[in-house]
């Protein structure tokens, strides 16, 4: 399985820290917000690895990252993105990076506290298809700045709702996505939203339409550093008190 990190975009919600780095090289506590993605991917087996990233500090990232090699990455890709059209338009950039295999896209500004292992592992299991991986949010307000899974009575994802003004659960869609090679058949096909971009989640409601998307539940600490001030902070201060702890204990 090929590994995209989705590494550009304005980052707008994080002005004007964004606009003299790219979101995703500010610090989380002690490292460049990338090698937090870059760990998951890793320490899950996954060794392929395509960044893709855009705007004018795209080039700290080969200057961060280099090979990828003391990142423990076997092969790491670049592509570079034009222009912020969204998650899905840059998910397109990966498609001659993945050739055929199945890939798992995450986005750079999630930080996990868990391993995502079980995911891509369950994800290995799964004979075709899609499959996203929700954690439990009960803050309605944070709810309604994120895509959320509303279900039928049997437990299953009937559709994703991104940013709800009423979030129809309390599951919201992280930004880890699995998708077999029919992903690069639905792209084509998107129409941008009504912010201008291609919607990641409207490929997962494609797969949604046509029954072949699984899902897992994250146990443990998620933060998307990227959605507001106060989660860029939260992700730190998480970050912090979990890593200090670990440290004392070390
Ligand atoms: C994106 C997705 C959203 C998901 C979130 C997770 O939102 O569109 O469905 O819940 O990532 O980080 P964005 O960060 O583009 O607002």
């Amino acid at each position: 399985m090929k590994g995209v990190i989705l590494a550009g975009g304005t980052g707008s919600r994080l002005h004007p820290l964004t606009r003299i780095t790219n979101k995703h090289l500010l610090p989380i506590y002690d490292r460049p917000m990338i090698s937090y993605a870059i760990e998951a991917l890793v320490t899950s087996g996954v060794g392929e690895i395509m960044l893709v990233t855009g705007g004018t500090h795209a080039g700290e990232f080969l200057r961060l990252l280099g090979s990828g090699q003391s990142f423990g990455i076997d092969r790491l890709s670049y592509a570079y993105q034009e222009k912020a059209g969204g998650i899905a338009e840059a998910l397109g950039l990966a498609e001659k990076f993945v050739s055929g295999d199945r890939c798992v896209v995450l986005l750079a500004d999630n930080v996990f506290e868990r391993s995502i292992r079980p995911c891509v592992e369950a994800f290995i299991r799964q004979e075709r298809g899609a499959r996203v991986v929700l954690s439990k949010e009960t803050d309605q307000e944070h709810l309604r700045n994120l895509g959320v899974a509303q279900f039928d009575g049997n437990q299953r994802i009937e559709r994703i709702i991104e940013k709800p003004e009423r979030p129809p659960s309390e599951f919201a869609v992280t930004g880890i996505y699995f998708y077999d090679p029919t992903v690069w058949r639905v792209l084509p096909e998107l129409k941008p939203s009504g912010r201008g971009e291609l919607e990641i989640t409207d490929v997962n409601n494609w797969y949604l339409t046509e029954g072949l998307m699984e899902y897992d539940v994250l146990d443990g600490f998620w933060g998307d550093a990227g959605e507001s001030i106060d989660a860029y902070y939260a992700v730190n201060d998480f970050i912090r008190a979990h890593r200090g702890h670990k440290d004392k204990d070390a």
